[in-house]
């Protein structure tokens, strides 16, 4: 998979090229990451890519052209991309079901906003519009880095056991189950008995029915998507009586 990554801060997504996970696909060919800078944009010798808004008020806007120009090359690239997406929190938010869409791609172009954001004509040039959540950030290169990071984890051979993101949170419609190693004490906290037990369809049926628990308790609105059988049904109208029930 390739992204391109628009930004006036190319640095900031080079830094992530070579470090951990994302490092180790780049390095192994699986991910071509590449920032390239907005400001070759500006046409003009200082570099400036932003203008005042029409109507007055406060801070600078990047201007359409400049987005038109990155978006231009961006499209005439090799392979082209199959999709242009602009980072803004007035965007659609970044679920997982986003996530999987985006991850395949042969080519995705993010462009990262700064001080007010793009010129609003710079909307309808894009594919998409996506936001990382409800909170505003500085600019959208941490937003596109959440992109790359959600979206290489899932392309084959990023990860090293290439079930690792199968029960992931949201994968499943469930947050994931709790997770324990060693040590077996801490400060008298200990180690639920069935994850030792050895009993595979024992520890299967237990992490199913904790994480059921954990979106319940935390992110019951996750639980009208979610694919449920008729156990998971009837555990959770359990939990939901105050009727826990030791496995
Ligand atoms: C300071 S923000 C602009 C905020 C804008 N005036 C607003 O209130 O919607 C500058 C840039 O940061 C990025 N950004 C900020 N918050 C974001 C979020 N939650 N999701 C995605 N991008 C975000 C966008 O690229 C945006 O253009």
């Amino acid at each position: 998979m390739r992204i391109t990554v628009y930004t006036l801060f190319p640095h900031l997504i080079e830094a992530w090229r070579s470090e951990a996970l994302v490092g180790r696909a780049v390095a192994r060919g699986l991910l071509h990451l590449e920032a390239r800078d907005l400001r070759r944009f500006a046409g003009n010798r200082t570099g400036r890519v932003d203008d005042a808004p029409y109507g007055g008020g406060a801070g600078m806007v990047i201007r359409v052209d400049v987005a038109a120009a990155a978006i231009a090359e961006a499209r005439a690239d090799d392979p082209e991309p199959d999709e242009v997406a602009l980072l803004s929190p007035a965007g659609a938010p970044l679920t997982q079901a986003v996530v999987e869409e985006l991850a395949t791609r042969r080519h995705l172009v993010l462009l990262c906003g700064r001080y007010e954001g793009f010129d609003a004509r710079a909307e309808a040039l894009v594919d998409r519009e996506v936001s990382i959540g409800d909170f505003v950030l500085m600019g959208g290169e941490l937003a596109a880095l959440c992109v790359v990071e959600a979206t290489a984890r899932l392309l084959p051979g990023v990860l090293g056991d290439a079930d690792s993101h199968r029960q992931d949170s949201f994968t499943t419609g469930l947050l994931d189950y709790p997770e324990y190693t060693r040590p077996l004490e801490h400060e008298g906290a200990g180690v639920p008995d069935v994850l030792r037990s050895g009993h595979h369809a024992e520890v299967a049926k237990w992490r199913r029915r904790e994480a059921l628990r954990r979106t319940l308790e935390r992110r019951p609105d996750l639980l009208e998507r979610a694919p449920l059988d008729d156990d998971d049904r009837r555990w959770l109208e359990e939990l939901s009586a105050g009727r826990d029930v030791d496995l």
